[in-house]
């Protein structure tokens, strides 16, 4: 018999499979539901992404490199720029990624040394899984750090003691943060930029929701960083910012030393953006208004689904940013009020999903369209008011 990796039995199966199996069951049935559990929206990407891509299309297809070209660097370093006032080399500071699910996952092989004694990984839980199954697979260990309501969800170095922070090589941290929309300031990221150089962590930023914002602009690590990118790696992404989910798109920004290392491993590996999906990239990363106008919508149902969860009395947390919506489950356990709501149609996350950090918790993903959450609103009011859901 063929042997095979152990470490992928210990990464664990998709902890939201459960809830997607029986939603699935009942689509299957014919019923139509009330979705606000997956992390992608419905609205369509702009035509002219999509155009710049079919442009670009010709009869030859050839193999895309690493590095990507030049203008789709330029165009994530002018953004950088704009949006955050950091000036990055884009030949040495910037490598475009397929996403940047994966950069997360491939971060640890370029940065961990598995046969040494710093093999921690760092994360906030609730978070992205992500993050720990990386670190998991480079061979080391995935360590979270339990982020709550009191602390505003934000993950803070300092409060770690030097024996956790000695034995970790790269901490992550996520704001705007999924699952919570908590956000965190100027101020926030220094204080971890100190503590990470103090114990010489590379401080890894996932700002895939940086663009999805509300009350003011969400700061990226690199502003912290006065021009001095060491130790420092921000991952951006188009997914969210332009409804380009499907053409797996993002960017890494920071270290250049880190840039290198990185650049020989996804050559070996052979992690590249599509020559095409590149095209459409540099239209999305040289347009603001599409951006804008979507962070419009994502507002629009906010104002739709946030007055309600106040009305009904249900405690919202974090949510300042992100199209996620994170509210305390009625009774405490979030699998039985998110088990609950699909048996009115509605399907949620619960916060378990998301690491025992999330439990007693529920998130909202604003999928539907406006109107689609309308319709959800009032069916959720409809049962509590009958008394089929608790308060
Ligand atoms: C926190 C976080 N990071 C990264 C990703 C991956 O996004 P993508 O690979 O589409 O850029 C997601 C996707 O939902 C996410 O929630």
């Amino acid at each position: 018999m063929i042997t095979t990796n152990p470490i992928l039995n210990e990464l664990g199966g998709n902890p939201l499979a459960g809830m997607q199996d029986l939603a699935n069951e009942l689509r299957a049935e014919g019923t139509s539901l009330h979705d606000f559990a997956i992390g992608d929206p419905d609205e369509p990407t702009p035509p002219f992404i999509r155009r710049a891509l079919v442009d670009d299309l010709g009869p030859v297809s050839r193999y895309p490199t690493v590095l990507g070209r030049p203008q789709l660097r330029e165009a994530v370093a002018d953004w950088f720029a704009h949006r955050h006032g950091v000036h990055l080399d884009p030949a040495t500071q910037v490598l475009p990624t397929a996403g940047s699910k994966e950069a997360v996952c491939h971060l640890p092989l370029a940065v961990l040394d598995a046969s040494g004694d710093r093999r921690h990984v760092l994360w906030g839980d609730p978070g992205y899984p992500v993050y720990g199954r990386g670190a998991v697979l480079a061979g080391g260990v995935s360590d979270p750090v339990v982020l709550d309501h009191e602390g505003g969800w934000l993950l803070t170095l300092a409060d770690l003691d030097a024996e956790r922070l000695e034995r970790a090589c790269i901490a992550w941290v996520n704001y705007p943060h999924n699952p919570t929309g908590a956000t965190a300031d100027l101020g926030w990221y220094r204080e971890q930029l100190a503590v990470a150089r103090e114990y010489d962590i590379l401080l890894a930023s996932d700002e895939c929701y940086q663009e999805v914002w509300f009350d003011e602009p969400a700061p990226s690590v690199l502003e912290a960083c006065d021009g001095d990118f060491t130790g420092v790696l921000a991952v951006v992404s188009l997914s969210k910012r332009s409804g380009m989910t499907g053409y797996r798109s993002g960017a890494m920004a920071g270290d250049a030393e880190l840039m290198q290392r990185l650049r020989f491993l996804r050559t070996t590996v052979g992690t590249a953006s599509q020559d095409f999906v590149q095209a459409a990239a540099v239209a999305a990363w040289q347009d603001q208004e599409h951006v804008d106008e979507r962070r419009a919508v994502f507002d629009a149902k906010r104002r739709v689904v946030l007055p309600f969860l106040d009305e009904a009395g249900l405690q919202v947390s974090g949510s300042q940013a992100t199209f996620y919506v994170w509210f305390r489950a009625p009774g405490g356990d979030d699998a039985a009020y998110a088990k609950a709501l699909l048996d009115e149609r509605i399907i949620v996350s619960p916060g378990g999903a998301f690491g025992p950090g999330g439990r007693g918790w529920c998130r909202l993903a604003l999928v539907p369209t406006v109107e689609g959450c309308r319709a959800a609103v009032r069916r959720w009011g409809e049962a509590i008011a009958a008394g089929r859901l608790p308060r």
